[in-house]
């Protein structure tokens, strides 16, 4: 099961700018099938937590501050490939670097805040949804 699941968060740039909607609208549209959804707001415990292998990089504490100021739409997506295609979805962490019609392009204005999470391995989307979500919040 894991290997047809991803974990995303629609971060507090996007939530704050009204985005919710329409980067709903694009993940559908492109076959994801939502299994779990919330909006929430991460701790800072939860932060450190979330991004803990960042933990040393001179980012890390504006990263914690950005993921902790406003909500957070968290969600865990269920498509065939769910990973990879979802990595191709929101394009490059940079949105400079991404491609035309990935969210991060359409949504993301800069690296620091880049409007969406999207897991990077089969492993870190059933830990990353776990962390977020319990197994009767998933359907
Ligand atoms: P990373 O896991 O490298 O990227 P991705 O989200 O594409 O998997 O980094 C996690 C987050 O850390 C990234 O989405 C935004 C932030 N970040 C920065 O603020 N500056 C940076 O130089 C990097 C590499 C990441």
């Amino acid at each position: 099961m894991a290997t047809n699941r991803t974990f995303t968060m629609l971060k507090p740039d996007a939530v704050e700018k009204g985005h919710i909607g329409a980067i709903l609208e694009k993940i559908s549209a492109s076959g994801f099938r939502i299994v779990a959804m919330k909006l929430t707001q991460m701790t800072t415990a939860d932060a450190e937590e979330f991004y803990a292998i960042h933990s040393e990089r001179p980012f890390f504490p504006e990263l914690v501050t950005y993921m902790t100021r406003g909500p957070i739409v968290a969600a865990i997506l269920e498509k065939e490939n769910a990973v990879d295609d979802f990595r191709a979805l929101i394009g490059a962490t940079n949105p400079a670097d991404a491609a035309e019609g990935t969210i991060r392009k359409m949504f993301a204005d800069s690296i620091s805040e880049n409007a969406v999470h999207g897991s990077d391995s089969d492993d870190n989307a059933a830990i990353e949804g776990a962390f977020h979500f319990s197994g009767r919040d998933q359907f």
